[in-house]
């Protein structure tokens, strides 16, 4: 894998971030054991492992892109995201035993995922996973990120909304085997799932649910264009 190339210029932006941020971050940072958390439950891949996920991600790549680095805003990015938490939606996007419907829909996904074996949702996560992700810009206007880093800094504490940051990361980057990374995605994309958290379309996670349902439009659109616009590659654990 080519090593990601530093933009020292990010990086001492992000350091700022994280130092002004430091006491909130701390403060509320789930005491979790580091090796269950930091760490992805997955192996290493194999190299017939990431061969057999790059055959299956070319059936992808017409809406996520080869490299996951999807280019239209219609379509989530999908690369350096991490494996654990691909394998979970693919299986999320299909109908559970017992269920009467997937606890993601989505029309495209949901038939996309049906057409794939646990084998092939395991390599091509994996694939994605090892990609180089290029984060994203945001367009928002100076108003909207006061309101949006507020929230991802500090929640909203008159509504008991918990601060994005000490599941998400200060640079939105998640961590392996918990949370995903959204630092970067498309504003669009990340507005569309709060909203679909809260309108119980997405009935995937009861936390994410939680939170989304004690939030504003103006506030979910805030908090998405802030996140859009973070640069979550340095340094942070993938
Ligand atoms: C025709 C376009 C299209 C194709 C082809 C497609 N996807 Fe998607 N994918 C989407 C859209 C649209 C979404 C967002 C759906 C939503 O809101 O739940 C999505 C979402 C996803 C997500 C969830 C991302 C996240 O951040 O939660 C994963 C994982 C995913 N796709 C994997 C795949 C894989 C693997 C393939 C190939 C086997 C594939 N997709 C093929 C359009 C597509
Ligand atoms: C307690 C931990 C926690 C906190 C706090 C938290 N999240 Fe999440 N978030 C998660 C988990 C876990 C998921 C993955 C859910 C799943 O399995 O689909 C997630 C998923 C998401 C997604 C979907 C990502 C995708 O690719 O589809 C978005 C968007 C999101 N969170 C935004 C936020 C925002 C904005 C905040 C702050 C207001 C926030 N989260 C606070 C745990 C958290």
């Amino acid at each position: 894998m080519p090593t990601p190339k530093v933009d020292m210029r990010v990086a001492l932006i992000a350091a700022g971030l994280l130092l002004a941020s430091a006491p909130s971050w701390s403060a509320e940072t789930p005491a979790a054991p580091a090796s269950s958390v930091m760490e992805s439950s997955f192996p290493a891949p194999t190299a017939a492992q990431l061969q057999a996920g790059a055959k299956v991600a070319q059936t992808c790549a017409a809406c996520h892109g080869l490299d996951g680095n999807a280019t239209s805003t219609e379509f989530p990015k999908l690369a350096g995201q991490h494996a654990d938490y691909l394998v979970k939606q693919l299986h999320d996007y299909r109908v559970a035993k017992g269920a009467n419907h997937p606890a993601r829909i989505n029309a495209i996904m949901n038939g996309m995922a049906a057409t794939l074996t646990d084998a092939q949702i395991r390599d091509v996560a994996l694939y994605y996973s090892r990609q180089t992700f290029k984060p994203g810009v945001t367009f928002a206007d100076k108003k909207d990120l006061k309101l949006g880093r507020s929230i991802w800094m500090a929640g909203i504490p008159d509504r008991a909304v918990p601060a994005c940051v000490s599941c998400h990361g200060p640079g939105g980057a998640g961590m392996p085997s918990r949370y995903p990374r959204i630092g970067g995605q498309w504003q669009g994309y990340l507005e569309t799932e709060l909203q679909m958290f809260r309108n119980d379309r997405r009935t995937n996670s009861p936390e994410m649910h939680d939170i989304a349902s004690r939030m504003t439009d103006q506030q979910i659109a805030a908090v998405a264009d802030y996140a859009a616009g973070l640069r979550a590659h340095y340094g942070m654990p993938r």
